[in-house]
């Protein structure tokens, strides 16, 4: 996959799939508990190398946006059903590079990485209901709600997780029946 290059206030941003030497730096992304909460609800804070190691072993995809040949965006695939759709995951961006268009950038590039790499017909993306910021990126980039679950927080608060969904062609018959509500962040 060759790195894309971006416009305006995401000039020098590229985005390539993640490699091992990559992990301090992805660790580094997650700030604190309640974040990685956000971005890995299974995930242990902190984030290590070794959480990273595993979780390639479940998921696809792993992708870093660079600047400067600083990683400060990540994300990556889950859950891929036979019906043709998977979950975006681990989604975050470096927190002093935030409301710069980074996460809109990322989201269009797994959607991208998506339909031409994965040829998914569609793409979800699970959020805690009170990320308002993470909520509005995905509504303004199309997707909808679809679904909900209650979560326990690591302080054992009731959280709702809210699922959303992007089509990215029209669904052949049959397929909802196939699509599973893991939602694991
Ligand atoms: C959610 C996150 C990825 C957004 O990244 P970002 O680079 O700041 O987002 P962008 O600058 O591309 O903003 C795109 C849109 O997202 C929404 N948005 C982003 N940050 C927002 C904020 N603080 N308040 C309200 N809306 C916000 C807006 O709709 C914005 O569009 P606009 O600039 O036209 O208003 C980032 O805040 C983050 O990493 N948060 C912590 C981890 C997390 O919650 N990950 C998501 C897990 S599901």
């Amino acid at each position: 996959m060759p790195a894309s290059p971006s416009p305006g206030s995401t000039a020098g941003l590229v985005f390539r799939p993640a490699t091992a030497a990559d992990y301090p730096a992805i660790c580094g992304l997650i700030n604190d508990e309640d974040e990685l909460f956000l971005v890995y609800p299974r995930g242990r804070f902190p984030l290590t190398e070794a959480q990273l190691t595993e979780l390639a072993t479940q998921r696809r995809g792993f992708t870093v946006g660079e600047r400067r040949g600083e990683v400060v965006a990540f994300a990556n695939f889950y859950d891929f059903s036979p019906a043709g759709h998977a979950f975006i995951g681990n989604l975050v961006v470096a927190a002093t590079q935030r409301r710069r268009g980074l996460g809109r950038r990322l989201v269009e590039h797994m959607l991208e990485r998506a339909r031409e790499d994965y040829r998914l017909a569609a793409v979800r993306i699970s959020v805690f209901a009170d990320n308002t910021p993470a909520l509005l990126l995905y509504g303004a980039a199309g997707f909808v709600p679809c679904g909900m679950e209650e979560r326990r927080d690591p302080r054992g608060r009731r959280r709702a997780l809210l699922h959303m969904e992007k089509r990215l062609t029209p669904p052949a018959e049959g397929r909802e029946a196939d699509i599973e509500m893991d939602g694991q962040g």
